[in-house]
């Protein structure tokens, strides 16, 4: 009997087709998901991650509600041409406590996962305003009302809860002092000490060249500026898993 006919066999039984198909699919599934059992943790622990500041959270709903990652990602890929453009390729802890997450799925717009630190506040509040001003050939709309809305985030403290309850490790001190601490990384004369041990390497000072209002393009550029910026990968070492 040949190969064939014994297949034949098989195909034409068809109670022992499935059986015999249930078999190889679990193989399949058993190769894929049993490691997954091994490894400690999918999610590399690295140094420096932390929360959003209160200020950053209510930029990032803008740049959510705005819809910006529907041009723009935020996740650099682990190829040569991407970690020489954008810098070192992300990493899964890098958006643990985005919820949702800004991973994006196009780029009309370059990636902006560590735009954080690659210019100054002024030239994201001009180019927010009219992008044709300091990038005369590009396509990206205009968002001047930014400057001109002041910041509605009426009960920052439920902000922070509510994170609190999909996982975001926020302290009791930072839920009581969520107000506080929106307020004063944009206002110059603030007092900052108790901010900067609550949320290290925030971005501090105005952000929108008017100091004596709290806008939507405060807390926006206060997000932008921190992207990326609070993993140190000089002294970053990858697992051996993911290398
Ligand atoms: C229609 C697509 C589109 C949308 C929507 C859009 N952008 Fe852009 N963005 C671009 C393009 C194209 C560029 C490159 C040209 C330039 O610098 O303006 C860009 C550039 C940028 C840059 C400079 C990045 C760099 O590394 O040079 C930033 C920052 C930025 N966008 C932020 C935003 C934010 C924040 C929003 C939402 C409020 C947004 N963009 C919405 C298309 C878009």
């Amino acid at each position: 009997m040949s190969f064939l006919d014994k297949h034949k066999i098989l195909e034409r039984n068809a109670t022992l087709l499935l059986a015999g198909s249930l078999v190889v699919v679990s193989i399949g599934g058993i190769v894929e998901i049993a490691p997954l059992f091994y490894l400690e943790n999918t999610i590399e622990k690295v140094e420096g991650m932390r929360p959003y500041s209160p200020l950053e959270l209510a930029g990032r709903n803008i740049y959510v509600r705005e819809g910006c990652y529907v041009c723009h990602s935020q996740m650099i890929r682990p190829f040569r041409d991407e970690v020489e453009r954008y810098g070192h390729y992300s990493l899964a802890a890098e958006s643990m406590y985005d919820h949702p997450f800004q991973w994006g799925s196009k780029r009309t717009g370059p990636d902006l996962a560590r735009v954080g630190g690659r210019y100054s506040n002024e030239w994201h509040v001009q180019h927010l305003i009219e992008p044709r001003s300091v990038v005369p050939e590009s396509i990206m709309p205009g968002y001047s009302f930014l400057a001109r809305a002041t910041l509605d985030m009426d009960d920052p403290a439920a902000h922070l809860d509510a994170n609190v309850r999909v996982g975001v490790p926020y302290t009791n001190a930072m839920i009581e002092n969520a107000r506080a601490d929106l307020l004063a990384q944009a206002d110059p004369d603030a007092d900052w000490s108790g901010l900067e041990e609550r949320y290290p390497k925030a971005v501090l000072g105005d952000f929108d060249g008017d100091p004596e209002r709290l806008t939507e393009m405060d807390a926006l550029v206060a997000y932008l500026q921190m992207l990326g910026t609070l993993v140190d990968f000089s002294t970053f070492e990858p697992q051996e898993n993911y290398r």
